[in-house]
């Protein structure tokens, strides 16, 4: 939404017509919120905002049969090493070579995922944050193998879709999941101990701490699945580490398939 706003032209590819369909329902829903603040007194310029945007993308359920003429894929699959991989490896044998490579991934290592293709120095992460349309900042990831020249692509790219770019190492959760996944895991533990009820912990981070979600609330936004697939995976690099100790509450919800906003109910209920 972001890069074809903002005048690239975009292939969305996923798995099924029907996930696509949704996808860009959702699109176009953003996209009236974004106008509506943007455009407030010119409702015509608001619509042809619209009608550009959306013509910039088009979808596909065949990332191979896109690929060749692309310079940047994005990819924001599910949080799983060996998807990923699968992923870039077949995509890397029909892109071009000029095509640079970027993960979305929360928590995985970029060095891993460019290890399963030949373009290990055209491959980088870009790191976005949810609602992407709202939220200013962008992760940039640079391995040891990624080229100078691809960093700069990477960062240019991000100030080119209206983003603040920030580079960190290749280092679990980068800068800001290492810093907030550990502080929402805490937040369940408080909440398992009995110290206090989910919804004083949320009023206390927002009234005390000045955030626009609390953590309980975060959590159903960002997805339970989604957080405990990066604690787990830190958990396994680290087992030692009481910060990414996994939460049994946690387990269950995802288990019952409560998975936050998304599916209707993950800590609390949603219409
Ligand atoms: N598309 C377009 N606009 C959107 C939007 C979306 N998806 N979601 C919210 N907005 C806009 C609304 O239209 C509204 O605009 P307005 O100010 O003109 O009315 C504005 O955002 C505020 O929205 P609301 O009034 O509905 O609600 P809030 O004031 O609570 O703001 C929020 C919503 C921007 C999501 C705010 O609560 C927030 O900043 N929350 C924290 C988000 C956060 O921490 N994100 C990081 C998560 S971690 C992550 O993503 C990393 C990953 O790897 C796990």
């Amino acid at each position: 939404q972001v890069a074809a706003a903002s005048g690239h032209t975009v292939v969305l590819v996923d798995q099924s017509d029907e996930i696509l369909k949704k996808s860009t329902k959702g699109i176009e829903e953003s996209l009236k919120r974004v106008t509506k603040k943007k455009f407030a007194d010119k409702p015509e310029a608001g619509a042809e905002f619209i009608e550009k945007t959306l013509k910039n993308l088009t979808t596909s359920t065949d990332a191979v049969a896109v690929v060749h003429s692309t310079d940047l894929v994005i990819e924001a699959i599910v949080e799983n090493q060996e998807i990923k991989n699968e992923l870039f490896k077949r995509l890397d044998k029909f892109a071009p070579e000029h095509t640079i490579f970027a993960s979305n991934t929360s928590s995985l290592q970029i060095t891993q995922l460019a290890n399963s293709t030949t373009r290990q120095d055209r491959f980088g992460g870009l790191h976005f944050f949810n609602p992407v349309p709202m939220m200013k900042l962008v992760e940039v990831i640079k391995t040891p193998m990624t080229s100078q020249k691809t960093f700069e692509s990477l960062v240019d790219f991000s100030k080119a879709v209206g983003k603040s770019p920030v580079s960190c190492k290749d280092t679990p959760g980068f800068i800001v999941n290492r810093l907030l996944v550990p502080y929402m895991m805490e937040a369940v533990r408080l909440f398992e101990r009995g110290d206090a009820s989910k919804e004083d912990i949320d009023i206390a981070m927002k009234l005390g701490a000045g955030y626009p979600m609390g953590p309980f609330e975060l959590l159903d936004y960002v997805g339970l699945d989604t957080s405990k697939y990066i604690i787990d995976g830190w958990h396994s690099l680290e087992p030692n580490n009481p910060l990414f100790a996994p939460s049994p509450l946690l387990d269950k919800l995802v288990e019952e398939k409560k998975l936050g906003k998304k599916t209707g109910e993950g800590f609390y209920k949603y219409k």
